[in-house]
């Protein structure tokens, strides 16, 4: 809700108040952004500058309240005294822009083709102006996070030229670090810490897309933070293109914060009369710690990014073609899979990439989405009625082969500079700002998607390095458009957007793709640092997650299958690996983590998630899932303990772990110390007891109350080199374990 007294706004959430004022000068000034207060409190965050500081430059003379270099800005001009960053860059010009109004507004939808969060009732309209240029600040509530986003507008005679428009500027007093998500192909969403101080921290992308170099979303937290205590702040931008933020600490103690579209090489031409806007920002405070402020950004992504009908709503457990295939198959071979797929439980068949054109490899068919006839004789129809399992369908429509009948019919229908084409895995960027562009893909996709019954896209998008600037913008709106088109009418296809894996993480691509692809890294022990990453500031329901095989493609690394599982249970689950060559207890391990899944799914897609000492907790309904995940094993471990969070302390629980499978394979030599005939390692009676039979490690389970398991109950030892026992946790390099926490009745 907001409340307006005189010249004060306030924004309030149920978990936080965003309180400002116009100051006598005529500028937004930031009172308090934290827990929530009343409107009557705003005298208390006043800052009085007294006899002000040396150096300053004064809009009135000898008023030392009228610098505006030592304040809390909502928004700054340039050259005029502010000489901290200006979130708004007029070429040629200096800014300052003062306060004309401040209303409540029904919630304004975009006029161009930004997405935007929804459910936005009312928002706060603060028009700022100077002579021939109009800033609106719009400010929507929401319940745990509010967003923020501005719109610039020539009321002049003659054009202008803006050269960098942020969506928000926000001046937070206190000392920061900055937690951001950086990496690249198979390595997305790497967290890391930087101190926040008088040397400017930046952010940013100018692949053309959000990219996995760098996340749109930050944190700043107070130095000591952690998962249950410290000021923590979040901040993300609903927008799949290039973006910047930065954040600089004044001598003061002022942490400027700003964020939106990235201005290099950024210039839009505003002809009198014309306005620009810009892409929506989230920002969200929490006051107790890591762990809060990510189920306050789970909850507005859930509630007002992703499509509604999508809320909530459980995904299934799907089987990708990709990494058991590639380009190899036919309508017999995609039969036989998908007849394994749904013995083991799968619900929908995806087929990925080489279903069209010419598209035996990465080099040539991209563009033509006619059906491989060779491959497929029976067409789409041929397949998707015989899978006896949903159907989902991979397309890449936003790049071309040059060996593709699309580029040889329109070769200007690329992305081009004066320079010779440049390629990324043997593609280019179609122009998505032209019109007849749109139209193609528009009309090819929905061709195919209305010709048989499709369930789900992956939409992928493997080329980047597009365009610069207002281009790459243009680009950006152009593909929204095109999303618009396609899934808009069509709300029930499950769309799970990717890029060469998580390229374009983005509460853009959210607001359209319920689930993003996070990496094309299937490695468990990856996953575990690119999920985590992710879940700071997205909910696990929005992460695609698949169980591959071992060695894994992308680091040659050998793990459990069930931690495979483990870690893929905290998304949605899916399985790409080849099926046929899987070994019977393969076959059972993957029937059994499918039936466990299902059993859960609600608790590990929409669960309460938190980053726990041991690996990842969720909790829903009375129930929550531990998992506790380990990378190399260290020699002799002591002692480990789960703590588990949110319980209610003189409540009593019960704890499982669920059941665990070891590969008699896995001991080796070893064996012969136990067995009581001489076994050889290498011989087929242990290849073929591995295949077939593995040791049950029965189920650890205690009733304990709330209080003791939030201090951290101790589990079983694990393996020690002292002899093998039926109840200890035999694992090796990278196991895991899961645990059941339900409450007990009594
Ligand atoms: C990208 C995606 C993969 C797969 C391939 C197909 O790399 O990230 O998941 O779809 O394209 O070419």
């Amino acid at each position: 809700m907001i409340e307006i007294q005189d010249k004060v706004f306030h924004l309030k959430g149920e978990t936080y108040s965003y309180l400002l004022c116009v100051n006598d000068f005529g500028q937004p000034e930031q009172l308090h952004f934290g827990p929530p207060v009343r409107t009557e409190d705003f005298e208390g965050f006043l800052c009085r500058p007294g006899l002000g500081w040396g150096g300053s430059l004064l809009l009135k003379s000898g008023d030392t309240a009228s610098c505006p270099d030592d304040k809390s800005l909502e928004w700054s001009g340039s050259g005029r005294g502010d000489y901290r960053e200006s979130p708004l860059e007029l070429l040629g010009s200096p800014t300052d822009l003062r306060f004309s109004s401040g209303e409540i507004v029904k919630t304004p939808p975009m006029e161009c083709s930004l997405p935007q969060s929804h459910g936005g009732e009312e928002s706060l309209k603060l028009t700022l102006s100077q002579r021939g240029l109009r800033v609106t600040l719009y400010y929507t509530p929401y319940e745990t996070a509010l967003t923020r986003r501005c719109v610039v507008e020539n009321t002049g005679d003659t054009p202008v030229t803006l050269g960098k428009c942020m969506s928000y500027l926000v001046d937070i007093p206190g000392e920061f670090c900055m937690r951001s998500f950086h990496g690249g192909w198979i390595a997305e969403a790497h967290r890391r810490d930087t101190p926040v101080g008088e040397a400017k921290v930046v952010l940013e992308s100018l692949t053309g897309a959000s990219s996995h170099r760098c996340n749109p979303g930050f944190l700043l937290y107070e130095p000591g933070a952690t998962e249950e205590a410290g000021r923590v702040f979040g901040f993300n931008l609903v927008y799949s293109g290039n973006h910047y933020a930065s954040a600089q600490r004044s001598l003061q103690g002022l942490t400027r914060v700003m964020q939106g579209i990235h201005p290099a090489n950024f210039r839009q031409v505003l002809a009198p009369g014309e306005r620009f806007e810009t892409p929506e920002a989230v920002l969200c405070c929490a006051a107790h710690g890591f762990g809060e402020l990510s189920e306050r950004m789970h909850r507005f992504v859930t509630d007002h990014i992703i499509p509604p009908c999508w809320r909530e709503r459980p995904r299934p457990v799907l089987y990708n073609s990709w990494e058991g295939c590639g380009f190899r198959f036919n309508q017999r071979s995609l039969l036989d899979l998908a007849a394994r797929a749904k013995k083991l439980g799968c619900e929908l068949f995806v087929l990925d990439d080489g279903w069209f054109g010419a598209r035996d490899n990465d080099q040539a068919g991209l563009g033509d989405y006619t059906v491989n006839r060779k491959k497929l004789p029976g067409g789409l129809e041929g397949l998707a009625g015989k899978l006896g399992l949903d159907f989902g369908l991979w397309f890449e429509p936003e790049s071309v082969n040059s060996d593709s009948d699309l580029y040889r019919a329109h070769p200007d229908w690329v992305l081009r500079d004066e320079f010779e084409p440049i390629y990324g895995r043997n593609q280019l960027h179609l122009d998505l700002s032209r019109r007849e562009v749109r139209d193609y893909i528009v009309e090819n996709v929905t061709r195919i998607l209305d010709s048989v019954p499709i369930r789900y896209v992956k939409w992928d998008m493997n080329r980047h390095s597009i365009a610069l600037g207002a281009r790459a913008h243009e680009n950006v709106l152009g593909l929204y458009q095109v999303l618009d088109r396609i899934f808009t009418p069509r709300p029930e296809i499950l769309l799970e957007s990717c890029s060469s894996g998580g390229n374009r993480f983005d509460l853009g691509m959210l607001t359209f793709s319920p689930q993003i692809w996070c990496s094309d890294d299937t490695d468990p022990i990856e996953r575990l640092s690119i999920q985590e990453g992710l879940s700071y500031l997205y909910p696990q329901s929005t992460f695609g997650a698949h169980v591959s095989a071992a060695p894994h493609a992308q680091t040659l690394r050998s793990t459990p299958l069930s931690t495979r599982g483990n870690v893929a249970f905290f998304g949605c689950l899916g399985y790409e690996l080849d099926l046929k060559p899987l070994l019977p207890v393969e076959r059972q391990e993957i029937e059994a983590q499918i039936a466990f899944y299902k059993q859960y799914r609600e608790v590990f897609q929409f669960g309460a998630f938190r980053r726990t000492p041991t690996g990842w907790q969720v909790s829903r309904g009375g129930v929550t899932l531990c998992g506790v995940f380990h990378r190399l094993v260290h020699a002799a471990p002591g002692y480990e303990r789960l703590r588990v969070w949110g319980l209610e302390p003189e409540k009593r629980y019960r704890v499982a772990s669920l059941t665990q499978c070891i590969r008699v394979g896995q001991f080796g030599s070893l064996l012969k110390h136990v067995a009581p005939v001489n076994v050889n390692p290498n011989g087929a009676l242990l290849r073929l007891a591995d295949a077939h039979y593995t040791l049950k490690v029965p189920a650890e389970e205690r009733i304990l109350s709330g209080a003791a398991l939030m201090a951290g109950m101790v589990l079983r030892p694990l393996f020690r080199g002292t002899g093998y026992e039926e109840t200890q946790r035999t694992q090796g390099d990278f196991g895991s374990d899961i645990y059941i926490v339900t409450e007990v009745c009594v």
